[in-house]
C-alpha cells in the first residue's frame, strides 16, 4: 500500500513538472505553471520522506536533520527570490542552478563511499572451502556484481564530473554578473580547457575499467571537474553569460539525472531530463536567435568583455534626423498605431513603469499599442517579457517577433527604446555583418521609426546600425527613463 503511494507521489510529480513546464512557455499561465510544478516537487518530496523504504524495509530516519535542511533552505530561498532585483535575475537563477550542481556532485560523493565497501567485498578472492563447483558459482556471482557496480560507478562519475563542473561554473558567472570576478584568459586557453577534460575522462575511464583503483583517483576526477569548471567559465565575456548558465543549467540536469539512475527514483530522473532538455533547447534557441554557434559563444570573442551599452560606434555614414520630446509625443498621439520595442536600454534605464504609462495614456487617446518582443533583446531569455509584466503591461500587448513582424508595415510609429541590434537592417541586407542572418525585428518597414538612446553608441554586436540613418528614422537622445518622462508630461500636458 505505502508503496503505491508512493508511486503514486512520483507519478503526480513527474506530471505536474510536465505541465508545469508547458505553461511556463506563456507568460499568462507562467506564474500557475511555477506553481504547479512546485506543488508536485512538495508531493515528491515529502512521498519520498514518509514513503520510502530502505532495502533493509525501514522508512527514512535522521527526520530532524532532513526537516533542518527543508527549512533553512526554504528561508533561504524564500527571502532571495523576495528580495531579488529583477536586474540581478540571472545571478540568482546562477547561484540557484549551482547549488543543484553541488547537490549532484554531493550524491555521487556519497554513493561512492557506499559501493566503495561492495566493492571490497566483490574483490575478496574466493577461497578454496566448497569444492571446485562452488568456487567457479562464486566467481561468477562476483563478475556479474562487478559489471553490475561498473555500470553505477559511471553513473556516479558522470554525475561527479557535470555536478561538479555545473557547481563550480555557475559559482563563477555568478561572480561575474555581479561583478566580484572579473574575464580572465590564460594563455593557450582553449588548449589547456581540453587538456584537462581529456585527463579527467581517461583518469575517470580507466577507473571504471579497474585499470586503476584507490579511492585518491575519484577525489582527484573530483578536484580536476572542480577547476575545469572554473576555468571553463572565466573566458567568456559579460554579456554571453546568459547562453553559458542556460548551458550550465542544462548539464545540472544531467548530473541530477544521474542521482535518479543512482536511487532508481523516477520522478528526479523525469526532473532532471526535463531541465537538461529545457537546457539545452533554451542554449541552441538563444545561439540561433543571435545567429552563433555555440562554439564560438564558448571560445569566440564577439561580445567577449563587453557589458552592453559600452560599445564603440563605428563611423557614422549619412545624416541622422534628431527629434524633441514634444515633436515626438504629437506624432505619436496623433497616430493610429504604435509599436513599443523595448531593448537592453530600457532595463538599464530601469524604465518599465513610465513606459507603461506613456501606453496608457496613448490608448487613452484612442491610439492602439503593442509591443514587438525580440527572442534576445536584453540579456537574459525573456528579459523584456519580464520586465515589463513586473510593470502590469498586460500579456495580450507582447508580441513574438514572428506574430508582430508583418504588423510594422501597416504601423504610424516605431518608439524603439534602448534597442539596437534586434532592429539592424543589417541582419537582412549586409553579408559581412556579424549579426547577418540574425531574425530582426522590421521596424524600418513602418511610417516613422523613433529610436530612444543616449548617443551613438552601439549594442552588444559592437557594431553601427544603418537604421538610424533611414531618413524615415528620428533620434530621440537622452537616458531611456528621463525621455520616457518627458514624453508622458507632453502627452498630458497637450
Ligand atoms: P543592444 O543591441 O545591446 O543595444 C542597447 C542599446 O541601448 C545601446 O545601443 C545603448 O546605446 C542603449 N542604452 C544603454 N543604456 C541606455 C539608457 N540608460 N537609456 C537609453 N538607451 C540606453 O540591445 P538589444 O537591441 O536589446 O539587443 C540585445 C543584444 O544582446 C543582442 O545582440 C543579443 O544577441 C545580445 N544578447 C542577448 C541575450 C539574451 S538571452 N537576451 C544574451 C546574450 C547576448 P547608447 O549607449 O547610445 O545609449
Amino acid at each position: 500500500m505505502e508503496n503505491n503511494l508512493l508511486v503514486l507521489s512520483y507519478l503526480i510529480g513527474s506530471i505536474t513538472f510536465i505541465v508545469g513546464l508547458k505553461m511556463l512557455g506563456k507568460p499568462d499561465s507562467a506564474r500557475k505553471g511555477n506553481l504547479v510544478a512546485a506543488f508536485g516537487m512538495a508531493v515528491a518530496i515529502f512521498g519520498t520522506i514518509f514513503l520510502y523504504k530502505t532495502t533493509d524495509g525501514k522508512h527514512l530516519h535522521n527526520l530532524e536533520w532532513i526537516f533542518g535542511g527543508l527549512l533553512l533552505g526554504s528561508v533561504i530561498g524564500t527571502l532571495a527570490a523576495k528580495r531579488v532585483q529583477m536586474t540581478a535575475m540571472p545571478q540568482m537563477v546562477s547561484l540557484f542552478n549551482g547549488m543543484g550542481g553541488a547537490c549532484a556532485m554531493l550524491i555521487s560523493i556519497i554513493e561512492f563511499g557506499h559501493l566503495g565497501e561492495i566493492l571490497n567485498a566483490a574483490n575478496t578472492p574466493t577461497q578454496e572451502i566448497m569444492g571446485g563447483a562452488m568456487n567457479e558459482l562464486v566467481q561468477t556471482i562476483q563478475a556479474a556484481l562487478m559489471a553490475s557496480m561498473r555500470i553505477k560507478l559511471l553513473i556516479i562519475f558522470a554525475g561527479l564530473i557535470i555536478g561538479a563542473i555545473s557547481f563550480a561554473g555557475s559559482m563563477i558567472a555568478w561572480g561575474k554578473l555581479d561583478g566580484k570576478v572579473k574575464d580572465y584568459v590564460l594563455p593557450a586557453q582553449q588548449v589547456v580547457n581540453i587538456g584537462l577534460l581529456l585527463v579527467i575522462l581517461v583518469l575517470a575511464g580507466l577507473f571504471i575499467a579497474g585499470t586503476l583503483s584507490g579511492a585518491w583517483v575519484f577525489y582527484l576526477v573530483l578536484a580536476l571537474s572542480l577547476l575545469y569548471g572554473v576555468l571553463f567559465v572565466l573566458p567568456i565575456g559579460g554579456a554571453d553569460m546568459p547562453v553559458v548558465i542556460s548551458l550550465l543549467n542544462s548539464f545540472t540536469g544531467v548530473a541530477a539525472a544521474c542521482g535518479g539512475f543512482l536511487y532508481d527514483n523516477q520522478v528526479m530522473l523525469l526532473g532532471g531530463i526535463l531541465v537538461g532538455s529545457a537546457g539545452t533547447i533554451l542554449t541552441v534557441v538563444m545561439c540561433k536567435a543571435m545567429n552563433r554557434s555555440l562554439t564560438n559563444v564558448l571560445i569566440g570573442n564577439f561580445g567577449g568583455n563587453k557589458t552592453g551599452g559600452g560599445g564603440a560606434a563605428k563611423t557614422a555614414q549619412g545624416t541622422i534626423k534628431e527629434v524633441n520630446a514634444a515633436d515626438a509625443a504629437m506624432l505619436m498621439k496623433y497616430s493610429k498605431k504604435v509599436i513599443i520595442v523595448p531593448g537592453y536600454g530600457l532595463a538599464v534605464a530601469q524604465a518599465q513603469h513610465t513606459c507603461h504609462e506613456l501606453e496608457e495614456l496613448l490608448e487613452k487617446e484612442g491610439v492602439e499599442v503593442k509591443y514587438a518582443i525580440h527572442p534576445v533583446a536584453g540579456r537574459m531569455p525573456g528579459h523584456m517579457n519580464v520586465l515589463l509584466a513586473e510593470s502590469n503591461v498586460p500579456y495580450d500587448k507582447l508580441l513574438e517577433m514572428e506574430e508582430i513582424n508583418p504588423e510594422f508595415a501597416t504601423t504610424d510609429v516605431v518608439l524603439v527604446i534602448g534597442a539596437n541590434d534586434v532592429v539592424n537592417p543589417a541582419a537582412r541586407t549586409d553579408k559581412d555583418s556579424p549579426i547577418y542572418g540574425m531574425p530582426i525585428l522590421d521596424v524600418d518597414n513602418a511610417q516613422h521609426i523613433i529610436v530612444m538612446k543616449r548617443g551613438m553608441n552601439a549594442g552588444y554586436a559592437g557594431i553601427e546600425n544603418e537604421l538610424f540613418f533611414d531618413p524615415k528614422t528620428s533620434m530621440l537622445f537622452g537616458d531611456a527613463k528621463k525621455t520616457l518622462l518627458a514624453l508622458v508630461s507632453e502627452m498630458k500636458n497637450s
